[in-house]
């Protein structure tokens, strides 16, 4: 089929490549021209496992090509809209402006029986009203809303074999050309048996933003456990073992940490909590403030630690921070947690340096004050504590013994609780967990 994409970052650089590989003609199209001019020779702008292979054996195809021009999204059979929904500044509500510019621009370029189809995360009753805003120029055009569901650093992988296709369509004969045409455009996926649920606009948002609720809700239910462990002696990380072992329940996400981050959970579960309130339903949805305060505790609950674990006082004390991305295998550090510890910490007196794999460059742009280091060794020179704020491998795996003689003070803050208590106990650490005694 031929497809355009509108949107390449996270999701939509992504889709593109991944549509490539399943054979069909893609144009990806964007405002950035420094994006475009990286993604078509191949360059990944952000960091995610197995894209920069994906994207150069799709352009090398002749399948996948990028523009700055909507105008080349003329031809399409199929146009996914894929750009973001921020939080509004100084809201709770998501900002639509992208999606609306989206489908302003692609409306002129839409022919009779064009499918446009709606990726982007959007409060529920969004495609509804674009339908009604964009698409009566072309009344044979058809739109459709096709939630992702994707997670940065697995992204290649959840978009060519996800768990579950979801298609809001609207109703009879349109719904019908809605899912025959989706149908199409995931053949391949849809041959391995992926499970698809064809739904009504409505439900079909909902999906989304009540899967991520969920997830969100899961860390913060664990995460509120580890604060009881804290009071109580218990560790957090063999409760959420032993809970998790119950298959209803379930031991994904049911890591204690520094809390969720990142450019989804945290403002779609606020965009969630406003368009409830506009619908009249706000009540359902108070608990997601909840969710959302413990969140944000555990940030501050980092830096009590770490200033503990200094004997009481942060200035003036040298502090390493592992990590600066919101998780691993990503380069994204939109409202890391761990970085917001950092800053913190600094505001507070301490001479912190923050090192990452890939997430430095990101994490410099938003923190300049920041002091920053690419060498781990160089890092962890003459640290008085350390802080594990993101789990990259390289971090899980690092050995107590070998960066001992680096560091000044013998501390270590696990705050994923991604390391074994024992082994840097073992080799004369101070060692703090999170929710573990
Ligand atoms: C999320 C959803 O998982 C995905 O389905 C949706 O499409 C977009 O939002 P993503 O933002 O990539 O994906 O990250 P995710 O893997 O969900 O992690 C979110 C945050 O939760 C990270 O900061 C992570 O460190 C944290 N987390 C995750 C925990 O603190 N504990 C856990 O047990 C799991």
């Amino acid at each position: 089929m031929r497809i355009s994409v509108i949107g390449c970052g996270y999701l939509g650089a992504v889709h593109a490549a991944s549509m490539a590989k399943l054979g069909h003609d893609v144009v990806g199209i964007d405002v950035d021209p420094k994006k475009i001019d990286d993604l078509s020779v191949g360059h990944a702008p952000f960091f995610e496992p197995g894209l920069p292979g994906l994207l150069q054996a799709s352009l090398d195809s002749g399948r996948l090509k990028f523009s700055t021009s909507m105008a080349d999204a003329a031809g399409a059979e199929v146009h996914f809209i894929c750009v973001g929904t921020p939080q509004r500044k100084g809201e709770y509500a998501a900002d639509l402006r992208y999606v609306d510019a989206a489908f302003a621009g692609v409306a002129p370029y839409l022919n009779s029986g064009d499918m446009v189809i709606g990726k982007s995360t959007v409060p529920v009753g969004t495609a509804s009203r674009l339908a009604d805003e964009y698409m009566e120029s072309a009344p044979e055009a058809i739109l459709a809303w096709n939630p992702e569901f994707l997670r940065e650093g697995h992204a290649v992988k959840d978009t060519l074999h996800p768990d579950r296709f979801v298609y809001g369509v609207p109703d009879g004969a349109a719904g019908e050309r809605a899912t025959a045409a989706l149908d199409e455009v995931y053949a391949v996926s849809l041959s391995e048996g992926t499970p698809r649920l064809v739904m009504d606009y409505a439900t079909a948002e909902l999906v989304k933003t009540a899967a991520n609720s969920f997830l969100a809700t899961k860390i913060s239910f664990i995460n509120a456990m580890a604060e009881l462990c804290e009071a109580a002696g218990a560790d957090v990380t063999l409760l959420a073992d032993a809970i998790g072992l119950d298959d209803r329940i379930g031991r994904k996400f049911l890591n204690a940490g520094i809390g969720f981050g990142g450019g989804c959970l945290p403002k779609d579960i606020r965009a969630f909590m406003a368009r409830a309130g506009e619908l009249g339903a706000d009540q359902a949805l108070t608990f997601l403030r909840e969710v959302d305060a413990i969140n944000m505790r555990r940030r501050s609950r980092t830096v009590e630690l770490t200033r503990q674990l200094c004997g009481g006082f942060l200035i003036g004390k040298r502090i390493t921070v592992l990590g600066a991305a919101f998780k691993p295998n990503s380069d994204d550090v939109r409202d890391s947690p761990a970085l917001s510890i950092a800053a913190q910490l600094q505001l507070q007196g301490a001479e912190v340096t923050v090192t990452d794999p890939e997430a430095i460059e990101n994490a410099r742009r938003r923190f300049p004050d920041l002091h920053f280091e690419h060498n781990t060794e160089a890092a962890l020179a003459g640290a008085h504590v350390v802080l594990l704020l993101t789990e990259w491998k390289e971090y899980r795996d690092m050995d107590p013994a070998s960066i001992a003689s680096l560091v000044d003070d013998r501390r270590i803050l696990d705050g994923r609780n991604a390391l074994s208590a024992q082994r840097w106990k073992a080799e004369g650490w101070q060692y703090k967990g999170v929710g573990r005694p």
